[in-house]
């Protein structure tokens, strides 16, 4: 038995609950800016500028096609684009599949406010290195490719487009949700066979058994992966920084399975360990002269799998670890040099 001051209560009550529904969404829209306003630190992220927005300028061209070549590398400039003086990545990955949403997803590699950090000294080169140069070194390891001329049309764009990220950056300002993210590190060696089974059960279903990755359409590889390799002959090469154990582990930890963000992480920080170090135990392209990598071998990274080394240890525990008698023996013979430039 309805009376018509139930059914105004009820639809009184239906009206709130939607009007608390549509605030609800009002709010969640306005989420970054109200973290703003309260002084939280704000995510670099959401003060990216929408690029969707940008007036059509040839400046703004540029932007957009840095942009494109980002999510769709293998499109531009992959070994199977119809112009083959564009040929210059290696393989059929997009810079996205590491640096993820173009770019822009904390410790999913992002590649904001980095303008200002260039030119800046590389362990790796031994030299000060251009924000070109570091595109390059990416285009000759994780896209197993050749050097893009720095006038060329491509390398302006992705300059374009990384300065872009960088708007409202100050100088000198350091963002947080930079790199692939840093958990603790293992007191044992990384284990490459109980990661074999961690792969199998999380995930092959989206690279593949084989690891080989999964094309948008097979006969036409220049259209990319919707899952990217993780190993073989279309990956990144062994000189390539996902190779390395603390990359590839932090990164899958932090971003994997895909859609996974950094603060609700879905794998254990043991699984993330283990299956990174059955990933890099597979086979990949090979890169020539890897032994002139970091001429100065105290300041090559532990985990570098390739030697040579500047102490007594295994090519596997520079892999896989464990890292602490590693650093320990590093920092012994660190002190010892700065002993012996003091008598000289
Ligand atoms: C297979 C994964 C992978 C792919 C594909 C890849 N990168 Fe990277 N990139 C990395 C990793 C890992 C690092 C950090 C390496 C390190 O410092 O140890 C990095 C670093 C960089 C940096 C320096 C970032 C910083 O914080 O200083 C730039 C710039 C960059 N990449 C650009 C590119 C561009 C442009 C492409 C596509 C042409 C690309 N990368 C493709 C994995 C990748
Ligand atoms: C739901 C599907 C899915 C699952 C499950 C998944 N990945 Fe991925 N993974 C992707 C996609 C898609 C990308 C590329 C992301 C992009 O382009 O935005 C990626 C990127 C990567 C990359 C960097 C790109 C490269 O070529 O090296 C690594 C490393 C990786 N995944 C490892 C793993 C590992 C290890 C697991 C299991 C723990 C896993 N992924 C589970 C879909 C998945």
């Amino acid at each position: 038995m309805t009376t018509s001051a139930q059914l105004l209560s009820f639809l009184l009550r239906r009206v709130t609950a939607v009007t608390a529904v549509a605030a609800a969404i009002v709010l969640a829209s306005l989420g970054p800016v109200f973290a703003q306003h309260l002084n939280a630190p704000a995510d670099p992220a959401w003060s990216v500028p929408e690029i969707g927005a940008l007036p059509d300028t040839p400046q703004n061209r540029l932007i957009r096609h840095g942009r494109d070549l980002i999510t769709a590398t293998y499109a531009h400039i992959g070994p199977d684009v119809a112009d083959e003086a564009k040929r210059y990545a290696g393989n059929n990955l997009a810079c996205t599949n590491c640096h993820l949403n173009a770019g822009t997803k904390k410790f999913g590699i992002p590649l904001w406010g980095l303008w200002d950090e260039f030119p800046q000294y590389s362990k790796r080169s031994g030299t000060d290195i251009s924000i070109e140069d570091r595109i390059n070194s990416c285009m000759s390891r994780s896209m197993n490719g050749k050097p893009l001329p720095v006038d060329s049309p491509e390398m302006q764009a992705f300059a374009a487009y990384i300065k872009f990220l960088s708007t409202d950056v100050q100088p000198g300002e350091k963002l947080s949700g930079l790199g692939a993210g840093k958990m603790p590190e293992l007191k044992r060696a990384a284990d490459p066979v109980r990661g074999r089974a961690i792969y199998a059960r999380a995930c092959a279903k989206c690279h593949m058994p084989d690891g080989q990755g999964l094309l948008r359409n097979r006969r036409v590889p220049s259209m990319g992966y919707l899952a990217p390799p993780l190993w073989g002959p279309d990956s990144f090469n062994d000189g390539a920084g996902m190779g390395r154990l603390t990359n590839a582990a932090n990164f899958i930890h932090f971003n994997m399975p895909n859609g996974t963000s950094y603060d609700e992480p879905r794998l254990s920080q043991r699984d993330a360990w283990d299956v990174a170090a059955y990933v890099i135990s597979r086979p990949r392209p090979k890169m020539a002269d890897l032994n002139k990598d970091f001429p100065d071998l105290l300041l090559k990274p532990i985990d570098t799998p390739y030697g040579p080394y500047a102490d007594g240890f295994s090519q596997r525990q520079h892999q896989f670890g464990p890292f602490g008698p590693i650093k320990a023996a590093i920092a012994r013979l660190k002190a010892k040099k700065l002993e012996s430039e003091k008598k000289n």
